[in-house]
């Protein structure tokens, strides 16, 4: 009978998965063990450790709901994310960048060209304009933009549903034969990452703070295109060097421009303080 002691159990587990018939299974389940021995050897837990880490990832698990991820909480504030993405969009130089997809996107309702999507979240106004294109800076007609952001508390509204079920400060739009797309809503803020479950314990431990810099969720389609999943971060908010979830590219921050009365670019007369912002969205190519 074999038996196994810590000098030899890492390659007998691997001998034991070698025999994995789907490839891919096979590598993920070689890389698992390789690492996550690897990692136990470095750390060395107690057994109350061990227990401990165990009943995180159980609570992880219990605190994912329809309307909470955890688990993606927790790729999202280790890197994980960031990574993946990274890894999966290696794109030509001169595309928009791409940043983490995050928990708060549901398909939103559709809206004309200048739309208010702001629905019932109060805030300040802001017009938001864009311009989709293809590699070579050519307009892409009718492809379809989702936006998606927070209102002025930090809050996106499905984190509100029980107060109003409303979809707002969310909408898909089509750019037009130029490629472009306006719409208002309201200027939306930094805010913490839902920090009240084993996510929320964690980054205490570790010292670090919970929130996003203030941005705006884009997400764009268009036929022969590859998706592209992005923010447009506002420039000068304090937490720009210390996103939670490491999501910052310099490509993405932008001045939400500051104005106050006067016309807004889509002729609307405008009283009191007002924001703006106007932006190219450069799709790579698909392939
Ligand atoms: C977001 O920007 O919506 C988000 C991304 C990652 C974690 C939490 C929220
Ligand atoms: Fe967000």
């Amino acid at each position: 009978m074999r038996e196994f002691d810590e000098a030899t159990i890492t390659d007998a587990v691997l001998e034991r998965v070698a025999g994995t018939p789907d490839l891919r299974a096979r590598q993920v389940s070689q890389a698992l063990v390789k690492h996550l021995h690897a990692f136990i050897r470095e750390i060395e837990p107690t057994e109350a450790e061990w227990e401990w880490g165990i009943r995180f990832l159980t609570e992880t698990g219990q605190k994912c709901s329809d309307t909470r991820q955890e688990f993606i909480l927790l790729s999202d504030t280790l890197g994980v994310s960031m990574l993946v993405d990274a890894i999966n969009h290696r794109l030509p130089s001169g595309s928009t960048e791409t940043t983490v997809f995050g928990p708060f996107y549901i398909a939103p309702p559709e809206f004309e060209l200048g739309a208010d999507i702001s629905g019932h979240l109060q805030g300040r106004p802001m017009y938001v304009a864009g311009r989709v294109t293809d590699a070579g800076g050519r307009p892409v007609a009718g492809a379809v933009v989702d936006v998606w952001h927070s209102d002025d508390q930090g809050f996106y509204d499905l984190q509100k549903f029980g107060d109003d079920p409303r979809p707002a400060g969310r909408g898909r739009f089509r750019s037009g034969e130029d490629g472009r797309f306006h719409f208002w809503t309201i200027r939306p803020t930094a805010y913490p990452i839902p920090n009240d479950g084993p996510v929320g314990k964690m980054l205490s431990a570790q010292g670090r703070h919970p929130f996003r810099p203030e941005h705006i969720h884009f997400m764009i389609t268009a036929p022969g295109q590859r998706k592209l999943v992005t923010h447009i971060f506002a420039a000068g908010d304090p937490y720009l060097d210390s996103d939670v979830v490491f999501g910052v590219k310099k490509s993405l921050v932008e001045d939400y421009q500051a104005h106050h009365d006067g016309k807004a670019p889509d002729g609307r007369v405008m009283e009191g303080d007002w924001f703006s912002l106007d932006r190219e969205f450069r799709l790579a190519p698909l392939g």
